[in-house]
């Protein structure tokens, strides 16, 4: 029977947020902090995390850095694992750390920008996964979100390193949420379209991302609170019953007529 009372509170929940010093991870940790949880802050740059940090103890919430690269797994399963005996627990994790690296035709993705693209993107995601996996499974509850793209619904140009490691996040999202599913562990993903921030600002002017966004069928571009909603709700109780599934938050990007 659904929980009368599930809530989209998550008072008593810590979550680790990767890349949070970034857009849409800081936004990420801001609102899962507004709605009750401790957050765990990683990103590689420690003056992000710390401004991320800054920011959700301004606001009154418990932040607690953790400046690592999700790609050196000795280092970050450690960290991780430290984080988990300071705060007791870790039900939240959200996948978020990502590269988009330069546009690069596909005869120009040599095998070293292969390699950091997918050790970030999925290697980063599926070894922090299985280090906070045995703690959710011993107390029988926890939720996985995995941050995609739009690129894997769509494809694009220019990008098929980023497209192929992305889409592997679609697969992983399955199978894991059929794994973990007897354990009480929710793995759901969501897709974000086109988000101004420092990653799309290196690939386009600001007056082309405007004209972009006029273009969504919502017309405009989605920020990064609109995928934090996404986020918080995949997070907590009222998605319950929601498992192996992907949300895109793009304003309708992906069924613009061609
Ligand atoms: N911006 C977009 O239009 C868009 C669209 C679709 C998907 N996404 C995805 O959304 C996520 C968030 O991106 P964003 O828009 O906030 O961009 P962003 O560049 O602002 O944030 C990405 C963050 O990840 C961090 N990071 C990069 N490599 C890392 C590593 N090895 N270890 C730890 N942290 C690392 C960066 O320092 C940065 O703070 C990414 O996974 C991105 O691929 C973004």
């Amino acid at each position: 029977m659904p929980d009368r009372t599930a809530s989209n509170d998550l008072t008593g929940r810590v979550a680790l947020i990767t890349g949070a010093g970034g857009a849409q991870g800081r936004s990420h940790a801001l609102l899962l902090a507004e709605r009750g949880a401790q957050v765990i802050v990683q990103d590689i740059r420690d003056d992000a995390t710390e401004e991320t940090v800054r920011q959700v103890r301004g606001q009154g919430g418990t932040a607690l850095p953790m400046v690592c690269d999700v790609a050196d797994i000795p280092d970050y399963t450690g960290r991780i694992a430290e984080a988990e005996r300071e705060l007791g627990h870790i039900d939240i994790i959200v996948n978020n750390a990502g590269v988009s690296g330069k546009r690069l035709a596909f005869e120009d993705i040599n095998q070293e920008i292969f390699g950091r693209m997918t050790s970030v993107v999925i290697k980063g995601a599926f070894f922090g996964t299985q280090a906070v996996v045995p703690g959710m499974k011993a107390r029988g509850y926890g939720k996985i979100v995995n941050i995609s793209s739009g690129a894997p619904l769509r494809g694009m140009v220019s990008g098929s390193h980023y497209t192929g490691a992305k889409a592997a996040l679609h697969g992983l999202t399955r199978s894991w949420a059929l794994e973990l599913a007897p354990f009480g562990i929710r793995v759901n993903l969501v897709a974000p379209g086109f988000v101004v921030s420092d990653m799309t600002r290196a690939n386009h002017s600001e007056e082309r991302m405007r004209e972009r966004g006029r273009a969504m069928p919502l017309g405009r571009h989605v920020e990064p609170l609109d995928m934090s909603y996404a986020v918080a709700y995949l997070a907590s109780a009222e998605s319950d019953m929601v498992t192996g599934q992907e949300i895109p938050v793009n304003a309708g990007f992906t069924i613009v007529p061609w």
